[in-house]
C-alpha cells in the first residue's frame, strides 16, 4: 500500500491511517526522508514510534536517506533511521536499514556511489544479492568516494550553494506562484494552476526550462494522484542557470494568466 505525502499531512505518510491489520501483514515499511519531491523530514519520535511498530508486526524498515546531508538549518540535520534507533539503544540497528548516496551530498551523481547501513543479519543476505545482481565499482571510484565520505566541507558548502539558490530563485518566483523553501533537499515543489504536465510541456515550448510534472512521481490511487497540480523543480543547475529559469518561469507564469 502507498501513503500519499500531502500538504494536508505536512507532506509526511500518516502513519495513523495503518490499520492493525495492514500492520500485521507488513514485511517491509519503505520510507523516504528528507523526501522527493517534497523535501519533508521525518522528525525521531515518528522513526522510533515505527521501529516500534517494526518490533510489534515483525517487519523491516528501509529507509532512503539521500537527501539527509541537504538541508537549511545548519544547527538542524534531520534525524535518520539509525540515529533513532540507537537513540532506543538498539546498537544492532535490529530491523532497520539505510541507503545513502554520493549523488546528493557530493553532488556526484555520475559516481553511482553509495552505502547501505544497519542490520547486519539484512545486510549479510543483502551482499549476496548485490554481489549477484550489482557490478563492483572500479577501483578509481572507490578512491574518489573514499575521499568524498571523509570531507564534510564540499558538503557544507553545497548547503550553503543551495540556501543562496532557494533564496534567489524564491524571491523571483513567490510573487507569482506561493512555494516555499523545503527543510531539506534542493526541489521545490509548488502547486500550479491546472494541469501539471500541461504546465510542463507549455513552460518547455516557450522557455525552454525542464520541470518535472508531479503526477509521473506519484501513482493514481483511491483519493488520486497525490502528484498531480504540482511540479518539481531541481535547483541543480549553477546559480546563475536557476536565477534565469526563474525568470523564465515567472514570465511564463504571467504570460499564461494574461
Ligand atoms: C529518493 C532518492 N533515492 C535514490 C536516488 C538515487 O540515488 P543514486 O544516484 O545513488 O542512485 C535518488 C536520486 O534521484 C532519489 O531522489
Amino acid at each position: 500500500m502507498f501513503l500519499n505525502t500531502v500538504a494536508e499531512n505536512g507532506c509526511r505518510p500518516d502513519f495513523d491511517a495503518v490499520t492493525p491489520e495492514q500492520w500485521r501483514r507488513c514485511q517491509l515499511l519503505y520510507i523516504c526522508s528528507p523526501g522527493n519531491p517534497t523535501g519533508a523530514v521525518l522528525d525521531l519520535e515518528t522513526l522510533q514510534k515505527l521501529i516500534r511498530l517494526a518490533d510489534a508486526h515483525d517487519f523491516v524498515i528501509a529507509s532512503d536517506e539521500c537527501y539527509s546531508e541537504i538541508y537549511q538549518d545548519e544547527d538542524r540535520p534531520p534525524p535518520g533511521l539509525l540515529q533513532a534507533a540507537a537513540t532506543m539503544g538498539r546498537h544492532d540497528y535490529r530491523r532497520c536499514v539505510v541507503f545513502h548516496s554520493l549523488s546528493k551530498r557530493s553532488n556526484a551523481p555520475g559516481l553511482r556511489s553509495g552505502f547501505v547501513a544497519g542490520d547486519a543479519d539484512i545486510l549479510k543476505n543483502f551482499l549476496l544479492y548485490r554481489t549477484y545482481h550489482g557490478c563492483a565499482m572500479s577501483l578509481a571510484v572507490q578512491a574518489a568516494s573514499e575521499k568524498a565520505w571523509q570531507d564534510e566541507a564540499h558538503v557544507r558548502a553545497n548547503r550553503d550553494a543551495y540556501r543562496e539558490k532557494f533564496a534567489a530563485v524564491l524571491e523571483i518566483l513567490q510573487p507569482v506562484l506561493p512555494m516555499s523553501a523545503p527543510p531539506a533537499s534542493f526541489y521545490l515543489w509548488p502547486e500550479v494552476p491546472g494541469s501539471d504536465t500541461e504546465f510542463a510541456r507549455e513552460l518547455f515550448a516557450r522557455e525552454h526550462v525542464t520541470v518535472l510534472p508531479g503526477s509521473f512521481l506519484s501513482r493514481d490511487t483511491d483519493s488520486g494522484n497525490p502528484g498531480a497540480s504540482h511540479v518539481r523543480m531541481a535547483l541543480v543547475a549553477p546559480l546563475e542557470d536557476c536565477i534565469e529559469a526563474a525568470r523564465r518561469i515567472r514570465r511564463f507564469v504571467e504570460t499564461r494568466q494574461a
